[in-house]
């Protein structure tokens, strides 16, 4: 007879993904729950999900008695439902597995809006050469990274040519290495208002929400390039808008939405931002690179085995930063 499962995996294991648990977790039984199943798992210690509601749609905590951990395949928790995990349970993100690409798409966009590649190409479309855009050259300025976490630090390394003056914003602001000064989240008004350029790949929680409002764009400088690969939740999306539209030297750039729909592979956009001349978007692709499916694997998997070897996982979410509308 089969070992009763340790570890129950929602999503469908693709051969990447059976690889990755029999790489790292070569002892652990695990089982394929399908929507239909309900249960009782009465050894199953951990979960890896994708999609709570829609794979775990007939499941209830009394069905795994002794779940302590549950490991998202993605790294924002923002649209997990907490509330349907016992209070003790821990909830981990996949943190970092995804931060090589996303990283990589940062720096493009700001590479793009400070050399403005989107008004250089409109010129050459119109068949003129004069006049062009201020360009904003990356050498010496300072950049402020708002959450120091994997994909910040990504982004510090690939921009390690260019002799930038790295700041970061993270909750405490704890000196980190990289950074020539690090601020607490409760200074971030003043640090944005010392930066050339902007990175922000910082979780949607209470404490991130609506940050990057009217006065905290005031703060920033009238030429600072604002690049946002984190979530769209962090910005008041009207005021941004405005912003862009009042200061037309002042550019942004998102990878991320305040209306994503993928059931239906939409946006709902309430401003017309691609419009704007000093705006440049992306569709949220930011992780699609060639080996994003077996990365995400492979760090989840190694989160795991964290975790069934009495580890601490990494990536655990605060709940209380997470509650119900965050
Ligand atoms: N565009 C995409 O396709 C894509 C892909 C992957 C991830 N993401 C987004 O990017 C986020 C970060 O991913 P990651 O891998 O870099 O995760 P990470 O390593 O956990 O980095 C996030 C950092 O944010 C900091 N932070 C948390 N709350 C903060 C606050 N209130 N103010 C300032 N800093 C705060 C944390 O630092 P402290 O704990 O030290 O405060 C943490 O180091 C994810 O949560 C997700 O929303 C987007």
């Amino acid at each position: 007879m089969a070992a009763e499962p340790r570890l129950l995996v929602s999503l469908e294991p693709s051969e990447e993904l059976t690889s990755a648990l029999r790489t790292h977790l070569p002892e652990v039984p695990w089982a394929y729950v399908g929507q239909a199943d309900a249960g009782p798992w009465p050894e199953a210690e951990a979960i890896l999900t994708s999609n709570v509601p829609r794979e775990l749609a007939a499941w209830t905590s009394r069905a795994t008695p002794r779940l302590r951990f549950v490991q998202s395949l993605w790294t924002g928790l923002d649209r997990f439902p907490f509330d349907r995990f016992p209070p003790a349970v821990l909830i981990a993100g996949n943190v970092g597995a995804y931060a090589p690409a996303v990283a990589e798409h940062a720096v493009a966009l700001l590479l793009a809006l400070a050399h403005d590649l989107r008004g250089n190409h409109d010129l050459v479309q119109s068949g003129r050469l004069r006049p062009t855009s201020p360009r904003r050259d990356l050498g010496g300025g300072v950049v402020l990274l708002l959450g120091f976490g994997e994909i910040a630090r990504e982004v510090v390394r690939l921009l390690r040519p260019w002799n930038v003056r790295v700041r970061g914003v993270s909750r405490r602001g704890d000196p980190a290495p990289e950074a020539e000064r690090m601020y607490p989240a409760s200074a971030l008004p003043d640090a944005l208002g010392e930066a050339d350029f902007v990175v922000d790949s910082r979780p949607l929680t209470t404490l991130t929400r609506a940050t990057i409002d009217r006065d905290a764009l005031e703060r920033m400088r009238p030429t600072a390039v604002y690049v946002n690969v984190g979530r769209a939740g962090t910005v008041v999306e009207r005021d941004l808008f405005e912003h862009l539209r009042a200061h037309p030297e002042f550019r942004a750039g998102l990878d991320v939405w305040w209306g994503e729909d993928y059931s239906t592979g939409t946006l709902r956009l309430r401003f017309p931002f691609a419009n704007l001349p000093n705006f440049l978007g992306s569709p949220h692709n930011a992780s699609e690179s060639h080996d994003e499916g077996s990365r995400g694997f492979d760090s989840a998997a190694r989160n795991l085995a964290r975790f069934f070897s009495g580890q601490t996982p990494a990536g655990l979410a605060p709940r209380a930063e997470y509650a119900p509308g965050a």
